[in-house]
Formats: C-alpha cells, structure tokens, sequence
C-alpha cells in the first residue's frame, strides 16, 4: 500500500496543505493571500509570513478532515523548505517540525521547484526522463528531469519570471490583476501584428529568457500612443495585449524547441514534455506548446491548473518519492530562501517580485 503523506507549501503567497497516498490526491487545500497585498503591488514578505503564521494550523486541520484522516494515520509530514520568502518558509517549516515531533512521524523537507518539475508524474504518472517547463509569476525555468533529485537546468529568465511580465504589463495598461487572464481577455479582440515587440534573447543560442525589455517595449508603445492622441482607446489596449502576449509566447515556444534538441540528445524512451505554473493557463501558450510538442513527435503534458499553481499536493507527492528514496529531514532541518535544483548550473541572476528565482 502506498504511503499517505501531509503536505505543506507555504514560500509565497499561498498557504496550502494536502493529503497525498500514492498518486490519489486525497485532499489539497490552498488558501490565498491576494487581497493582503493588493496594495503594494506585489507580494510584501513580512505580511505573507505573518498570514502563513496564522493560517497554517487551519489549513493543516481542513486537509486533514477533508480527506478523513488524523494525523496519526500518515506515513510522513513533507514541507517546502525552499526556495521561497524566507518568512513564510519557515513557517512552514516550523509548523512541520512541531507535527513531527509531537506525532513520531518522519519529516521531509522538500524544494518547492522538485514540486512543481514533479507534478506531471502525479498527474500522468509520467516516466523519466521528461523535458520541464516551469512558467510561474515567481519561476521560469527549462528542467531536464531525471529522478526525485535529478535535474538538469537548461536555461531559465535572466529577468522578470513570465507571469510577472503579464502583471506588470497589465498594469501599465490599467487593467485587472491578476495581468494574465486580463491581458489574455483583452488580447482576444487585438492584433497581434499591429505593434512590432522584440523577441528577447533570440539572437542568442541556449535557453535562457528575458521579459523585462519586453515589458518596457509596452511602456513605451503605450506612451507613444498617449502624446500622439491623448489616451489610449479600447482597441490599442486589445491590440497591445495581443502583440505582448504573442511576443511572450513566440519566445518560449522557440526555447522550447532549443530545449526539445537538447532533451532528444538523451534518447528518452517515451519523450514528454510538461509545463507548470500559473501562465500554463494561458490558451495561446498551450496550443503553440502542444502543436510544437506534436511537431517534434513529444507528447505534451499539462497538469490540471490547480495542480500547475503553488499548492500542497505537490509537496507530499515528491516527499513521498524521496521518503522511497530513503530521505528522512532531521528537526535540524532549515528554510533555504534560495535552493537551486541544479546546482552544477550557473546561477540564475533575477530576484522578482516574488522572491528568489531559483
Ligand atoms: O503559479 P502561480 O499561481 O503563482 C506563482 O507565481 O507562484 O502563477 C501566477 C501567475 C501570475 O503572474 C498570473 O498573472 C499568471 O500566473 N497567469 C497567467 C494566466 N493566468 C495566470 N499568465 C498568462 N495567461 C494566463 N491566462
Ligand atoms: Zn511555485
């Protein structure tokens, strides 16, 4: 029988836990902060940690009678124990070590990234090797991943992760937050063609991205329109989502493709290629990724979006494959605010909004 795992996720904004036996998510419970922060225009650490603080034993105790369980009938307590604001990982880790103690039961402490690159196995039960695109408002990043603490990092942003890049922009256009789904709403009635956006980093081999020049590109086709006639109309704010958003997608599609070759040179036996993280939902990206993925003969994986944003579920689901691996966390065990998952890369060098980005 498969072991049944609590998991606790709480590195950003979302204060989440969940029941995980085997692939059968018995229970994933995400409470958001988003009104907490709405006005200061990202997230604000100390405000999140203290909400994390407040909230964890709840969501710990409505995971728990959700899925029918008490604590005495898990197998393993799993944490993100980075990388993330270090405030709010510690509460989480804090809140782990306390349940372990108190119960016996074995603590795992695990990297929020190892979550989310591990999803499409919970999901789809995924072999390895399998190609990783993590497109979040915190992360951006292309993994190769091979085991439960095997990965290769091809390339990741220099800059501004993707989801950031659509908030921003949203804003610069006075519309709704979160940016993705706005500018997703907005860029249905443009034309994509009608402003000529950059494509950053194409001209550059490897795998590496950037959005901030791009969102700074739309600061600057905003302001031209602004002196030129005074304001800017419906119709220049639908057609500058839509070149924004085709930019965004032309980039990480072509990447993906870089990332594709690379990924082929192991001869995976059945090659996959899944994406994670908030701008997942966006339904240009997904149907450029599935025909490109099609093209190159990949099948192309895309969790359920409550599974691709930061939740819990995916925490118990790699603290059980490291629990198998034979992991167990001493009560010494620490919050990393920065925690590559390959650590033979070169470092990434943004730290947004959000955090670190790896
Ligand atoms: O993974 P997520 O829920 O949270 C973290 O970033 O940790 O991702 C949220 C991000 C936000 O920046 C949001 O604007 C973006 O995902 N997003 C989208 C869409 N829906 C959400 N971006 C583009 N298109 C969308 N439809
Ligand atoms: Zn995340």
């Amino acid at each position: 029988m498969a072991r049944t795992l609590l998991g606790i996720e709480s590195s950003c904004d979302d204060t989440a836990a969940a029941l995980v036996r085997g692939r059968e998510v018995l229970s994933s419970v995400v409470a958001g902060q988003g009104g907490l922060h709405a006005a200061y225009g990202g997230v604000v650490p100390e405000i999140a940690a203290r909400a994390h603080a407040e909230t964890l034993d709840t969501v710990v105790a409505e995971a728990l009678r959700t899925a029918g369980l008490r604590l005495a009938e898990v197998d393993g307590i799993a944490v993100t124990a980075g990388p993330g604001l270090i405030g709010g990982v510690l509460a989480g880790v804090m809140t782990a070590k306390a349940l372990a103690a108190a119960t016996g039961k074995p603590l795992i402490g695990v990297n929020h990234l190892a979550g989310h690159a591990l999803t499409p196995r919970l999901t789809d039960d995924l072999a390895y090797p399998y190609l990783m695109l993590l497109v979040s408002g915190g992360h951006c990043q292309f993994l190769i991943v091979r085991g439960a603490e095997d990965f290769t990092r091809l390339g990741g942003t220099i800059d501004d992760a993707p989801g950031e890049a659509f908030d921003k922009v949203a804003r610069l256009l006075g519309l709704a937050q979160p940016g993705g789904p706005s500018v997703e709403a907005a860029a249905e009635a443009g034309d994509p063609a009608r402003f000529a956006l950059p494509r950053p980093l194409l001209d550059r081999p490897g795998c590496d991205l950037s959005f901030s020049g791009l969102k700074t590109a739309v600061l600057r086709e905003r302001d031209r329109l602004v002196a030129a006639q005074g304001g800017l109309w419906r119709q220049d704010r639908a057609d500058l989502c839509a070149s924004f958003q085709a930019a965004v997608r032309d980039v990480l599609v072509a990447k993906t493709r870089r990332a594709l070759d690379r990924y082929a040179e192991e001869s995976p036996a059945a090659p996959a290629c899944a994406v994670a993280g908030g701008v997942a939902a966006n339904r240009s990206l997904r149907a450029a990724l599935a025909a490109s993925c099609a093209e190159a003969g990949v099948q192309f994986v895309a969790p359920p979006l409550a599974l691709c944003t930061d939740n819990a579920a995916m925490i118990a689901y790699a603290g059980q494959e490291l629990m198998e691996a034979g992991h167990r966390s001493g009560l010494d065990l620490g919050a990393r605010p920065r925690w590559p998952l390959d650590t033979g890369a070169a470092p990434l060098i943004g730290h947004g909004r959000k955090g670190a980005k790896a």
